[in-house]
């Protein structure tokens, strides 16, 4: 991870969030997952998790890697800079 000064000049550690080939989004870094009413999961201390986005997985928010089994297709880049 790395650490970005904002404007304000706080120091922000950054969260990587990796878009899977035909799989999850994996986040890492430290972040708190939530769930719309504020109740919160436990991933302290985890090096990252990785969040369903096939819509199967029978654990979500996180990926169980039910993708595999429903044959999941999504490659999606990003544009270049
Ligand atoms: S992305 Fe892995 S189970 Fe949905």
């Amino acid at each position: 991870m790395s650490e970005t000064i904002t404007p304000a000049g706080e120091a922000v550690t950054e969260v990587k969030i990796t878009v899977r080939p035909n799989g999850s989004l994996r986040v890492e870094g430290p972040v708190r997952l939530l769930d719309a009413n504020g109740g919160e999961w436990n991933v302290a201390g985890k090096p990252g998790i990785s969040l369903c986005r096939c819509g199967a997985s029978a654990n979500k928010p996180f990926c169980d890697g039910a993708h595999k089994t429903i044959g999941f297709e999504s490659t999606e880049t990003a544009p270049a800079q």
